[in-house]
């Protein structure tokens, strides 16, 4: 009989069966004291590889690695109890070959216990998530704007201009579908484009920049909190995170530059004589 306090997370099936009943909502996490802040909020929790450009400062997602993805994914299933948490394979780890992507996928879920990965579904990926599948590992697909082929690119760039362009990224849908994708992210389409593909196939969408004609909505968490400058188009402010950051820290140097602080509630006294106030034991400090 297992000792561990039971929790009972969304499920794959479970996000499965939202599509054409309730929005899924989602967002991203990375970290576990802001994953614990969402995870009441959300059916989803992506441990997404943009990791390695909102907390790592790279460029691009290219740069994230397995370990990376498997310390991320780790914090944010310490601490959420109530959504989904899937972790994103990283660029590198799945295009060889299905073998190699269950090889990693096997290694995310064992290490992380995360439910599910999730994988950039270009038009050679449909045969390795349904390889995926078939050995028991639910699989995310991602269409449309894939952010780690930006190099083929230079940039990112929305997708839905041509009809070509169109079609490519209906039929990648399409046969992430088929192959057994419990959800697919749509990223960076046509606002016209969002709508067909949901219609078309029987996983639910899940829309970041491509309309609200999507199942579900997923977020940078860290986009939506407004802890960046500059955010793509599609991005709501829902607060101003970089301002408050800002602010503290501007008043605890002049604090400190000023010998306002530390006072003496802030400092120990331990019989030395002087009344200050005892302070409120730090975290993790085993001294009180
Ligand atoms: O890595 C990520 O955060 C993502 C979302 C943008 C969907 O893939």
């Amino acid at each position: 009989m297992s000792r561990h306090t039971e929790i009972k997370r969304l499920t794959a099936p479970d996000i499965r069966a939202r599509k054409g009943v309730a929005p899924i909502v989602c967002l991203t996490a990375y970290t576990a004291p802001v994953a614990e802040i969402l995870d009441p909020h959300c059916d989803l929790l992506l441990v997404g590889d943009s990791v390695g450009m909102v907390l790592h400062g790279l460029p691009n997602t290219v740069g994230v690695t397995l370990d990376m993805m498997i310390l991320h994914g780790q914090a944010v299933m310490r601490v959420s109890k109530h959504a989904m948490v899937v972790v994103d394979m990283p660029f590198g780890a799945y295009e060889a070959s299905p073998e190699q992507a269950f090889a990693n996928a096997v290694r995310l879920l064992k290490e992380t216990g995360a439910q599910a990965v999730k994988v950039e579904a270009g038009p050679s990926i449909a045969a390795t998530i349904a390889y995926l599948v078939e050995r028991g590992v639910p699989v995310m697909g991602h269409v449309g704007l894939r952010p780690q082929a930006v190099n083929l690119e230079g940039k990112f760039r929305a997708k839905g201009r041509t009809p070509e362009e169109r079609a490519r990224v209906l039929g990648e849908a399409k046969a992430a579908d088929k192959a057994g994708a419990f959800a697919i992210v749509v990223e960076g389409v046509d606002e016209t484009l969002a709508p067909e593909i949901t219609a078309a196939v029987s996983a639910p969408t899940i829309g970041i920049g491509a309309s609200a004609q999507c199942d579900g909505q997923i977020l940078v968490t860290d986009d939506m909190l407004g802890l960046f400058e500059w955010t793509p188009k599609f991005v709501r402010r829902y607060a101003d995170l970089k301002g408050v950051i800002d602010k503290a820290a501007a008043g605890y140097a002049a604090d400190v530059r000023a010998r306002r602080f530390p006072a003496a509630a802030e400092t120990y006294a331990l019989g030395g004589g002087a009344k200050a106030q005892r302070p409120r034991v730090a975290r993790g400090d085993k001294h009180g």
